[in-house]
């Protein structure tokens, strides 16, 4: 038995370097707590690690840099995509970084960012990109907003902001009008194809549908993000990552109404460190298995979490009728408050409205740690496990949990079709409720 004693200790030291990591980002831990953020969008120059970027800044730009300002950006209001472009191809072919002056506002039509450029290519984002609200803008393509292709060795800092202007299409979100038809609209920043990515010191908020997503990259590091976008804002995932390989996630503020990082199907090495999480859905590792698809995700490690107010903690969610895994997934160091699921597999997942009919089955889970994982949740249910009939989870682990209700209340564990091993304290204990095979 491992006494209780050093589970304590550990969250005190999480907590510790929460406050260490995130010393400079203590208003945003406030902030996003709050549902609506309003003083988030009018204080901008109030994040202490933001402004210390831009103090390092000098204003004059050297000659190994060109400036969207020298091929015509205004940042009046007009729209600037046509400079941005302009300025971006000088930059890409001609081993120099670009960037985008700090005070100055660019709106932005949607924009494809092509690569291969010259290696070390560095985008500087000192400024504040804004999204066209013309819905018109985006009739040649309603996924993207800027999207960026096919880079190596190539980065993106600067301490300014990328905001997808994201009101309107959430008014028009099928999720809030339900007379409406579903449509997709645009990811705020995409990168699509790149090897060798570097994404810091930036905030993402209000975007169209989500924030930040990686396809089919190899080798990424993300660090000191701030993502937000009221709770409210429907499918506006804060890191969405899918068919990626080696990608790192460190010390990122997430805030956001739906996943605050997601990790999807032909992912692999995806390791997420110091995450702030709140409100929003959690951090997840799906949907996986949607339309009968085979999806695979493998090698996931969650490490120093927190959430507040999110509606699950720790999440894998798999559609009935797919196939591939989910495996080798480790989530350890996390503190939850007042969070509605903490610890969920659930491989019912049915995010449509027609009901999903019973189907045999399924994306395999197996191999999945859950470490020392403390904290107060909103629910009495606070693990849940809803694992297939047919494919149950297996190689489940768990160590010290200690998950009590926020305010008063019973808390329970429920495990149906699921297999698990523990260590230390596990409170409350998960009942078996069925196990088939
Ligand atoms: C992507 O970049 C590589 C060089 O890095 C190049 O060989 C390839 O043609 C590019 N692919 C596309 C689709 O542009
Ligand atoms: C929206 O964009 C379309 C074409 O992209 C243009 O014709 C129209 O005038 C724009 N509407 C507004 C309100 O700017
Ligand atoms: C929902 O959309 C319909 C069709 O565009 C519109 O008439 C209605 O006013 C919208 N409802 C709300 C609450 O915005
Ligand atoms: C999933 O993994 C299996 C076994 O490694 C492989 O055969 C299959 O092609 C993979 N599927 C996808 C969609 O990546
Ligand atoms: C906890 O979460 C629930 C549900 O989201 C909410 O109704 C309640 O006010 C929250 N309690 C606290 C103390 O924040």
């Amino acid at each position: 038995m491992i006494p209780q004693r050093p589970l304590l200790l550990l969250f005190v030291s999480t907590l510790a370097s929460f406050t260490t990591c995130f010393g400079s980002f203590k208003e945003d831990l406030a902030v996003t707590n709050n549902k609506y953020m309003p003083h988030y969008v009018k204080q901008p120059e109030s994040f202490g690690l933001i402004s210390r970027f831009n103090r390092a800044i000098p204003l004059s730009v050297s000659s190994k840099m060109v400036s969207v300002d020298d091929y015509g950006a205004k940042g009046d209001g007009g729209d600037d995509a046509k400079a941005f472009e302009e300025a971006w191809n000088k930059a890409c072919s001609e081993r120099v970084d670009l960037v985008v002056p700090k005070y100055r506002t660019y709106h932005l039509k949607p924009i494809i960012f092509y690569g291969p450029c010259h290696s070390n290519f560095v985008l500087k984002i000192y400024g504040t990109i804004k999204a066209s609200i013309n819905i018109s803008d985006y009739e040649k393509d309603r996924r993207h907003w800027l999207l960026f292709k096919n880079l190596t060795n190539f980065r993106v800092e600067g301490g300014g902001i990328i905001n997808g202007n994201g009101r309107k299409w959430w008014e028009n979100s099928c999720k809030i009008n339900k007379t409406l038809p579903c449509k997709h609209p645009p990811t705020a920043v995409t990168f699509s194809e790149c090897n060798n990515l570097r994404v810091k010191n930036l905030r993402i908020q209000n975007p169209q549908q989500m924030h930040l997503s990686f396809g089919n990259c190899v080798n990424v590091k993300v660090s000191n993000l701030i993502i937000t976008a009221p709770g409210d804002s429907p499918n506006t995932d804060g890191i969405h990552v899918t068919g990626t390989q080696n990608i790192q996630i460190k010390k990122c503020v997430i805030g956001t109404g739906d996943d605050c990082i997601s990790i999807k199907s032909g992912s692999t090495n995806v390791k997420a460190t110091d995450i702030v999480c709140g409100p929003g859905h959690g951090i997840s590792i799906g949907s996986l298995g949607a339309g009968n698809s085979e999806a695979n995700v493998s090698n996931v490690l969650v490490n120093r979490a927190k959430l507040s107010g999110t509606t699950n903690g720790v999440r894998i969610k798999t559609w009935q009728g797919g196939s591939g895994y989910a495996k080798d997934i480790k989530f350890q160091n996390i503190a939850m408050q007042n969070v509605t699921n903490p610890i969920i597999i659930n491989q019912d997942y049915c995010d449509q409205e027609k009901s999903c009919s019973e189907q045999v089955k399924a994306v395999q889970v197996s191999n999945v740690v859950y470490k020392n994982i403390g904290g107060t949740s909103a629910s009495e249910v606070v693990i849940k496990f809803e694992c297939s009939k047919s494919f149950p989870c297996k190689g489940i682990w768990m160590q010290n949990i200690n998950l009590v209700r926020e305010g008063n209340g019973n808390v329970k564990g429920s495990c149906v079709n699921i297999r698990y091993s523990s260590r230390g304290k596990i409170s409350p204990q998960c009942l078996i409720e069925k196990l088939t095979s």
